[in-house]
């Protein structure tokens, strides 16, 4: 008898017994921007030592939206090798058919995190995918350049639109070709709806489709926020900007080429890394407030993990979900990616305010966060959001104005609810 096999005779039933639940391969799905994957990578390997899971990161494309159209293909194929989705906040009633009811399993842990991150993702009583981390924008500004010309940190968007005129004009003046006033999300898709309902909203032109799916989005505050944002095209903003995403505004801004951009905290961190030409020369600030007694308003975005209906290791995969929606890795991805907590505690953590001080300071951003309308609009959410943002980024493109656009986007949205939301 060889020595393996001799103790596998001798000792079996003890070796069992102390043996840990078995060790599965699972996968992942999640979108890369910014730093997503490599921090990904590190928490995974830590998951791997306390568990004996290996996960294999399935990469997608950084844009919310060509992920959720892979996302719902394969759902619809019933395909059992993704068992974990990294989803949009906004997905949860289009995808919540073909994922696990998370309620049993994380009953212990959903009074940690924010209630209206747990609502968002509560469909008809199924908890559909658990927090991984929220998110609301910032505006970026560079802090030398407002104040080598005197300048305030703009409260309005049309005190954003003169300042960024102003700057980038001296600075082109002074041989500084490449500057631009201001870099945003203008490419069409879900990002897009981001930046044009903040826009919206912050007019006072609400938030396309109300709580109760009524649409509300063919009105005059809502004109008059697009008509202002399509000056801005081909002068403060480059006519690239209707191509650009999240991590190409990021591009333009990281290598000094833009006084002011909207993003998400993630380019927060990346911004001070050691390769980027606006290390300590920026800060963020609220989003600027429409005109006419018009307020800041952030969209709310954020991003979960949910276990596939189809998966073959749902039991490992609930451990993964637990393990990356934990108190330690939001407190990791906060200190690492400035990415924010759902749990209300971290936001007073002086270990991650000293890190990335924009996770502190943003609590009161997540508060007041608007949330799109997902909820709403149920089954038909992409959809609608699709109509939107080709309606804001024809009219970014000078095709139609703002006023005659939004009143075919409300007879295709009425067209939409005809079929059911
Ligand atoms: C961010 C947000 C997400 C949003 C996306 C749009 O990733 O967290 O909710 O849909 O941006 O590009």
């Amino acid at each position: 008898m060889r020595p393996a096999a001799l103790a596998l005779g001798l000792g079996l039933s003890t070796a069992l017994a102390a043996q840990p639940a078995l060790s599965a391969e699972l996968s992942i799905a999640l979108g890369s921007i910014g730093q997503d994957v490599a921090e990904m990578r590190q928490q995974l390997s830590k998951f791997t030592e306390e568990t004996g899971h290996t996960v294999n990161i399935v990469e997608m494309p950084a844009s919310s939206t060509d992920q959720f159209g892979q996302y719902r293909l394969w759902l619809a194929a019933q395909n059992a090798d993704i068992d974990v989705y990294r989803t949009d906040v906004i997905w949860a009633p289009q995808l919540a058919a073909n994922l696990v009811d998370l309620t049993e399993a994380m009953a212990d842990r959903v009074g940690e995190h924010l209630p209206s991150v747990i609502q968002s993702q509560t469909v008809d009583g199924k908890l559909v995918a658990f927090p991984m981390y929220t998110d609301a924008p910032a505006l970026y500004y560079r802090t030398d350049l407002l104040e080598k010309y005197g300048k305030a940190v703009p409260q309005t968007w049309e005190e954003l639109q003169a300042t960024a005129q102003e700057i980038q004009d001296a600075e082109r003046k002074a041989g500084n070709s490449q500057m631009n006033g201001f870099v945003f999300q203008g490419a069409p898709y879900e990002g897009l709806t981001c930046d044009g309902l903040e826009w919206v909203a912050s007019h006072g032109g609400g938030t396309i489709v109300d709580e109760n799916g009524e649409i509300t989005i063919n009105n005059e505050k809502a004109a008059a926020a697009l008509d202002q944002a399509k000056g801005w095209v081909g002068t403060i903003a480059p006519a690239g900007v209707l191509s650009y995403k999240e991590e190409e505004a990021r591009g333009v801004w990281q290598t000094g080429n833009a006084v002011f951009m909207r993003n998400w905290p993630y380019a927060y961190p990346l911004g001070n890394g050691e390769d980027s030409a606006v290390k300590g020369k920026f800060d963020v600030a609220p989003l600027p407030a429409g005109a006419d007694g018009g307020q800041s308003a952030a969209c709310l975005g954020g991003w979960n993990l949910a276990v596939s209906q189809f998966s073959e290791n749902q039991d490992a995969a609930i451990e993964l979900v637990k393990f990356l929606s934990s108190e330690q890795s939001q407190k990791e991805r906060a200190l690492m990616t400035a990415r924010l907590p759902t749990i209300a505690s971290l936001y007073d953590d002086p270990e991650i305010a000293k890190a990335q001080p924009i996770v502190a300071e943003w609590d009161t951003v997540i508060e007041t966060a608007i949330p799109r309308p997902s909820a709403a609009t149920k089954g038909q959410y992409n959809e609608v959001s699709k109509e939107f943002w080709t309606t804001v980024n024809e009219t970014l493109s000078g095709r139609g104005t703002a006023a005659d656009n939004l009143d075919q986007l409300e007879k295709r949205l009425r067209r939409l609810k005809r079929s059911g939301w």
